[in-house]
């Protein structure tokens, strides 16, 4: 394998906890931050530092010029025609909320249905929801298959004249699948209806290229692509955008205010009232770099190799059921362990150095698809090696030797 895990651009895992290395298979929550983003930040908030957009002095002008080259690193990342249509948010679920309030509200009636699939995280549920209970409209689940993946078609049968928008996510934060997007937004827009694709999974794993996908928006969080904490993203086209009302109200998204009327500027700015997240855009910018450094595919393929050696491992468990074997997954591994709950499982591993996440992922309505209260899960990025794998089977060995 050509591609070595760059454990110590990492500072938390460079170094023991409680005695122990850290064997971090916790990445889908949230990803450790390499030493060149921490480096950026302060770097950045040591010298260059000031609010953005606002100001006439030196300062002003150095820091609203990094904060919009970040945008344009966005922009390219994600391959966005335009570096306009990237707006910068507090996270990937600010993004989807932005989506619920500026775009679909004003667009739907009582009666009308959004679809969306059962493998959702709430931050692409609840927003629909809220649709559902100030504007009535209907949700429309598409199910998933036993093996985890969405069939294509039942998401063409879901949609009927009444839909107003698809909301999907590109990877699962539990199972791992990683849907056809491409195919999805094609079906969807032949019949006139919109997408909003979560990509808090997918911008990490895959590489993302929003003019082939053609969706409509495209959320990420800045904290999963080992970034900072406090900004996400939402990719929005230009033409949906203009037409969308602001979010929230505040310095910097008007173009005049007046005592009896308003008017707002254009986008972006138009949905980044107040004072946005400067530090964390230079952080996030440094993220992308870092990430693009490598080569892509052999990070993935390296992500693979341990999630297939992770999988074969627990194979050998009677007691482990394994949540999410679709034929395009990435590397997450959900399961169950049989007569132990997740949350001892996960207490005894992190006791062994291991931390991995257990419980319902905020992922309830998946939960009840698979008829689990909660799951363990692992999941991996480009810095985990076969060695934490390992760590983990022992501990889960040593987990039920201790609980049954
Ligand atoms: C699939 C998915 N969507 C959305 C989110 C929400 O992202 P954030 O917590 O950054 O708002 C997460 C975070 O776990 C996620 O895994």
């Amino acid at each position: 394998m050509s591609f070595v895990p760059p454990k110590d651009d990492f500072p938390i895992l460079a170094r023991p906890v409680n005695g122990k290395m850290l064997a971090y298979l916790d990445s889908a929550a949230s990803a450790q931050k390499p030493r060149v983003v921490l480096d950026a930040m302060t770097e950045f908030a040591t010298t260059e530092y000031a609010n953005v957009h606002r100001g006439v002095h030196r300062l002003a002008a150095v820091a609203t010029e990094r904060y919009e080259e970040a945008r344009l690193a966005v922009a390219r990342f994600i391959n966005a025609k335009h570096s306009d249509e990237i707006i910068f948010t507090k996270g990937g679920t600010e993004s989807l909320n932005l989506v619920s309030y500026a775009f679909l509200s004003p667009r739907i009636s009582a009666g009308d249905e959004i679809v969306l699939t059962k493998m959702e995280h709430h931050s692409n549920i609840v927003p629909w929801h809220f649709m559902r209970e100030r504007k009535r409209a209907v949700l429309k689940w598409v199910d998933v298959r036993e093996d985890g993946s969405i069939n294509p078609s039942s998401v063409a049968a879901a949609i009927t004249p009444k839909t107003k928008l698809v909301a999907i996510t590109h990877m699962s934060n539990v199972l791992g699948t990683v849907n056809p997007i491409k195919e999805i937004v094609a079906i969807a827009h032949a019949k006139n209806v919109p997408v909003v694709v979560d990509g808090a999974q997918g911008a990490v794993h895959e590489i993302v290229d929003v003019q082939d996908l053609d969706a409509d928006f495209y959320a990420f969080t800045g904290h999963k692509l080992y970034g900072p904490t406090g900004i996400g993203v939402l990719y929005g086209k230009r033409a949906h955008l203009k037409t969308m009302r602001p979010f929230n109200g505040g310095g910097e998204m008007i173009a005049e205010v007046a005592e009896d009327k308003i008017s707002y500027a254009e986008p972006p700015a138009r949905f980044e009232a107040g004072t946005p997240p400067i530090i964390e855009a230079v952080g996030l910018a440094a993220a992308i770099k870092y990430l693009s450094g490598f080569d892509r595919a052999a990070v993935k393929a390296h992500e693979q190799d341990l999630y297939e050696y992770a999988r074969a491992a627990v194979g050998h468990f009677r007691w482990v059921r394994v949540i999410g074997e679709a034929p395009h997954k990435g590397a997450i591994l959900s399961f169950e362990t049989l007569g132990m709950h997740a949350h001892d499982v996960a207490t005894i591993l992190d006791g062994e150095g291991v931390a991995c996440r257990a419980g319902h992922h905020c992922a309830q309505v998946l939960m009840e698809r698979f008829g689990v209260a909660s799951t363990t899960r692992a999941s991996f990025g480009l810095y985990n090696t076969r060695d934490d794998v390992d760590a983990l089977i022992t501990g889960l060995e040593k987990a039920r030797s201790i609980l049954c």
